[in-house]
């Protein structure tokens, strides 16, 4: 294949990355390479709920429409990123849980609207939606967020129902980081889904985050987790693929990267149910790892320059 867009035709799956809305808007070189090479996008941060409801009941839909508006015209598909985090929640929605001036009744009530407003916003427009993103703790309890504390363990549920009504064609998404390769996360996470399926809960996708690291071991059984989860009928998507390293980069780091990505593709193809692989950002120009984890980076496709560094040439090899 010559490039992402026809290396995802050849194989018959959609390679998609995470998308910085600024970069898209000031970066034209960006913006570029973003429309020639994929198939499928998600905003990087502009769907979280802190971006579209800065305050109670105002929502401000200029990013989120700029990456659906600029995906329409460049033939991508959407994924939706995310209607129920931990993070990156509003302050008025955190502080005034937190002092009690929003109690129990009333959050449900936020969430049931919130989600429901977002998801009609864009119905019919977004493929996926990530309705539920890391709901599962390392020790594979249900993550102590303020949806488990105040609405309980039927809150998942109630977010799958109240999205599938709002666009009864989205295919609705579990999406995790470490469910690679974290037995207690996995084994959870695939009672949750049975549970759901048991009930007659609309649920879909599981999505496979894929944050890895080379200082790490690749996760060898991640196909065999991925058919698990497709035993249980759904569909399977890496979501958020990167690949970091301890900085600095050297030409073996690299070369042991390009193994990663090539592996975690070759897993996705080894998988009937794996449709998608997408990339959380395909430039080290514009990625969240160096941020987040001191002293690591370099963790995408192309340099800051957009060059194809030996990660983006395995991908293009696999057969
Ligand atoms: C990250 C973004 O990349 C950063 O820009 C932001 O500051 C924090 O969130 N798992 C997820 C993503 O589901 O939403 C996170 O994205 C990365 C980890």
């Amino acid at each position: 294949a010559k490039d992402l867009r026809q290396l995802a035709q050849q194989h018959g799956i959609k390679i998609g990355t995470a998308v910085d809305i600024a970069a898209l808007r000031d970066e034209p070189d960006y913006r570029q390479r973003l429309n020639r090479e994929f198939t499928h996008v998600t905003a990087e941060n502009a769907m979280k709920w802190e971006s579209v409801e800065p305050e109670r009941g105002v929502y401000t839909w200029d990013d989120a429409d700029a990456l659906v508006e600029n995906a329409r015209r460049n033939h991508q598909q959407i994924r939706g990123h995310t209607l129920l985090w931990h993070n990156q929640l509003p302050a008025w929605l955190t502080s005034g849980v937190e002092d009690g001036t929003i109690d129990a009744t009333e959050l449900r009530e936020i969430l049931r609207e919130h989600i429901t407003t977002q998801v009609r916003r864009y119905k019919g427009k977004i493929r996926a939606w990530d309705v539920v993103n890391e709901v599962v703790e390392e020790d594979g309890s249900l993550r102590q967020s303020i949806w488990l504390q105040h609405l309980g363990p039927g809150y998942i549920a109630d977010a799958f129902r109240w999205a599938h009504r709002a666009d009864p064609h989205a295919r609705l998404f579990i999406n995790d980081y470490n469910l690679e390769w974290n037995a207690p996360k996995i084994e959870t996470t695939l009672s949750i889904v049975k549970d759901l399926k048991a009930q007659g809960v609309p649920i879909h996708g599981i999505g496979f985050q894929g944050h890895l690291g080379i200082q790490y071991d690749y996760p060898a059984d991640w196909a065999n987790v991925m058919r698990r989860f497709a035993d249980l009928g759904l569909e399977v998507a890496i979501t958020e693929l990167d690949v970091r390293m301890v900085l600095p980069v050297t030409p073996e780091k690299l070369a042991t990267q390009a193994e990663y990505y090539r592996r975690a593709l070759t897993d996705c193809l080894s998988v009937r149910a794996c449709r998608e692989m997408t990339v959380w950002g395909f430039t080290d120009r514009h990625s969240w790892v160096p941020g987040w984890f001191e002293g690591e980076g370099a963790a995408t496709l192309l340099d800051e320059n957009l060059a194809p560094k030996p990660a983006y040439k395995a991908l293009l090899a696999v057969r």
